[in-house]
């Protein structure tokens, strides 16, 4: 492998629209930490680069629903995220942010080099304006009717409601949120990086060159190239974001993705003045730690920019992690789904270490994974408590016991204890080649091995029996296992920082480097050692309790806001309404459909006849539980062919406010085939 002189590692930087949550540290935080902190540990020259991304739709969006300006929202969540990354440890060398001035200047000639030199192309679009408010639309300011599934509130880029990505002009009867008038479709003037005439260098680049990226990552960029890309405007009509810098673009901003990347060059630049030595030489190693939500930028879009631009190097690796769940739910910001930072920091103070170790050990790296209170339960009292702490604790008051605190001498060692130490050296290659190919998890599992090492070590030697009958032989036990304590101090650097700095106050020694940790000479005989302190505390039944209520009162609050009907339809005549047949009548058979989720196949005995209703209900009902039950059916529905069976009818539902489907029955049982009207 090629080797690099000097490391520039970034992590994404997130929007300063909402705290920090376990979400962002599972996925990007923590693992950009614990990288840098080996490469540190490893005497590696690193600069370690963040900052919070100010600009883009979102941002504008919060400012207007708490009636507060875009700067007051980004002032806020900056200070918040910048001071909840402090307190837990996070240690960036820099965090930015992208309205300083440095960065203005920085993306501004950014684009300007590029628009001189023609990178772009220039393009007239049409866009949705508001004439009352006297501006252009973003596609998050324009809702309407959703031209897939009929629901209204469906945003100008996505409808919510079945998920489908949309075009503003896609939208049946749209409004502008601005001011609730219907908007106007005007010509707008935009510029466009061509990612087309990049097509054939990113194959190159990407689907040959990098075929080291994780297969999530490598997967994501070759499914885009496959499926062949367009040019992409990098502006806005916005009033909120970093002007472009061409004559006559009054009122249009750089695209909020083409300033935040950008955003990691300003913030080494404000870092130090040999910022160009980091991103201008083919000897630095660029890595970019991001979620999955971020691939395409970071791995076909930003470097494009990049290779437009021509004197800075491209990434050597993306790690982007997949999403982390919070018991069982996707985390989300507006719904308040979320364990964030800075409430996580205040209510288990000196518990970084315990969260590192929860998230690491269950950290998204190839699929989803689901975040609970229970788990960080366990992981805590099951391996931080029990495997670590305990070793840990043992040899030091066994230490204090038998020897009042100084290190004894060892003397000759037993073939078990050869084969103990000759593990150290063992299991710290493994946690190296996992650590450099980005597999944090399987580190951890491996830095665990180590003091489990230790753990087994003791409860085979059985210093606490032996001792009525050999002290000596104690002496070396405690020895090697006062060894593989300092050593661990080392080892779980990376992974969880302020407990090895414990370690290293209870055992009273300076930091052991990488080079020497798997060494059985670290700690010299007649050293003394501190009177030690439990290294983590159990996590009681009544804390989780505590978290998973304050779950469950969020879910609450949820639906109690969901309740909010749905706006009434426009009128309809009588006649309208008498058009249709609404019968009683009896579920008789209920089956699946095969190769869908949703469907199930039904017979129906109508009062009229007996017939088939295919029902998109399978996710609510299991079929056996509905036979035999009385529903209200439309008849005079027109046939419809769905996965190939006739479907004739339709069962009517009420649709809860979280979603799911009840049945509309009458309240008692009728004869079937009466009419509903
Ligand atoms: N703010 C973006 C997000 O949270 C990430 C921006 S990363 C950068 O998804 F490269 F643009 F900086
Ligand atoms: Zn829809």
């Amino acid at each position: 492998m090629k080797e690099y002189k000097r490391y520039l590692i970034t992590a994404a930087l997130p929007y300063a629209n909402g705290p920090v949550h376990i979400g962002h540290l599972a996925g990007v935080y923590v693992p950009a930490d614990i990288y840098v902190r080996y490469l540190r540990l490893r005497g590696r020259d690193v600069v370690f680069v963040c900052g919070s991304d100010e600009h883009g739709v979102p941002i504008t969006i919060k400012a207007r629903k708490e009636g507060i300006s875009p700067q007051d929202v980004v002032d806020r969540y900056h200070s918040i995220n910048k001071k909840a990354f402090n307190d837990f440890g996070i240690s960036f060398d820099i965090y930015s942010r992208t309205s300083s001035k440095t960065h203005y200047q920085t993306a501004s000639d950014f684009f300007k080099t590029l628009y001189d030199r023609g990178e772009f192309i220039e393009k007239t679009t049409k866009q949705y304006f508001d004439t009352g408010a006297q501006q252009f639309l973003a596609d998050r300011y324009i809702t309407g009717t959703c031209p897939k599934c009929g629901k209204e509130g469906a945003y100008g880029d996505q409808c919510e409601a079945c998920g489908t990505s949309l075009n503003a002009t896609d939208l049946i009867n749209p409004k502008s949120m601005l001011s609730g008038g219907t908007p106007e479709l005007r010509d707008t003037l935009h510029w466009f990086l061509p990612l087309d005439k990049y097509e054939p260098w990113l194959k190159e680049w990407i689907l040959e060159q990098n075929q080291h990226w994780k297969v999530n990552v490598y997967g994501q960029c070759k499914s885009w190239i496959d499926a062949g890309l367009q040019p992409r405007a990098v502006s806005r009509d916005l009033d909120w974001g970093i002007p472009v810098p061409v004559e006559g673009a009054g009122g249009k901003v750089l695209y909020v993705w083409f300033d935040a990347p950008i955003g990691y060059i300003s913030a080494t630049k404000e870092l130090t003045p040999d910022w160009e030595k980091y991103w201008k030489s083919a000897d630095t190693r660029l890595v970019h730690f991001i979620g999955k939500d971020n691939i395409v930028f970071h791995c076909i879009i930003f470097p494009s920019m990049l290779k437009a631009e021509g004197s800075f190097i491209l990434p050597e690796n993306v790690p982007a992690n997949e999403f982390l769940n919070l018991e069982g739910d996707k985390i989300s910001t507006s719904r308040n789904w979320a364990v964030w930072l800075h409430e996580y920091l205040e209510e288990f103070p000196a518990k970084q270490d315990v969260l590192r170790y929860a998230l690491c050990a269950n950290a998204p790296e190839t699929k989803d994974n689901d975040f609970t209170w229970k788990d960080f339960q366990a992981r805590n009292n099951n391996e931080l408590v029990a495997i670590l702490g305990n070793f840990v604790n043992r040899t030091l008051v066994l230490t204090q016991k038998y020897f009042g605190g100084i290190v004894p001498e060892c003397g000759l060692l037993a073939q078990f204890d050869k084969d103990t130490l000759a593990e150290m050296p063992r299991i710290k290659e493994q946690v190296e080649t996992s650590i450099e190919n980005f597999r944090l998890r399987e580190a951890l599992k491996y830095v665990m091995d180590f003091a489990r090492l230790g753990n087994k070590y003791l409860a085979d030697t059985e210093p606490w029996k032996v001792i009525k009958t050999d002290e000596e032989r104690v002496k070396t036990i405690l020895n090697i296992s006062i060894q593989i304590t300092a050593n661990l101090s080392t080892i779980i650097e990376a992974f969880l920082p302020d407990t090895a700095n414990k370690l290293r106050s209870f055992l009273n020694i300076s930091a052991i480097s990488w080079e020497n940790c798997d060494k059985s000479s670290n700690v010299l005989p007649g050293h003394l050692v501190n009177q030690p302190e439990l290294l983590f505390e159990k996590i009681e039944d009544s804390q989780v309790e505590f978290q998973v209520a304050k779950l469950q009162k969020t879910k609450t609050e949820n639906q109690a806001r969901n309740t909010i009907a749905e706006p009434q339809k426009p009128n309809i005549s009588f006649d309208d309404f008498s058009k249709m047949d609404i019968r009683t009548g009896t579920i008789l058979e209920a089956e699946k459909v095969a190769k869908t989720k949703k469907l199930l196949k039904l017979t129906i005995d109508t009062g009229i006849d007996k017939r088939t209703v295919v029902s998109g209900i399978a996710e609510y009902f299991e079929p056996e539980s509905i036979v035999g039950r009385q529903v209200c059916i439309l008849v005079n529905l027109e046939p419809r062919e769905l996965k190939g069976i006739t479907s004739q009818g339709m069962i009517l539902m009420a649709e809860d406010s979280d979603g799911t489907l009840k049945f509309v029955s009458p309240a008692t049982n009728v004869s079937n085939g009466s009419m509903v009207k």
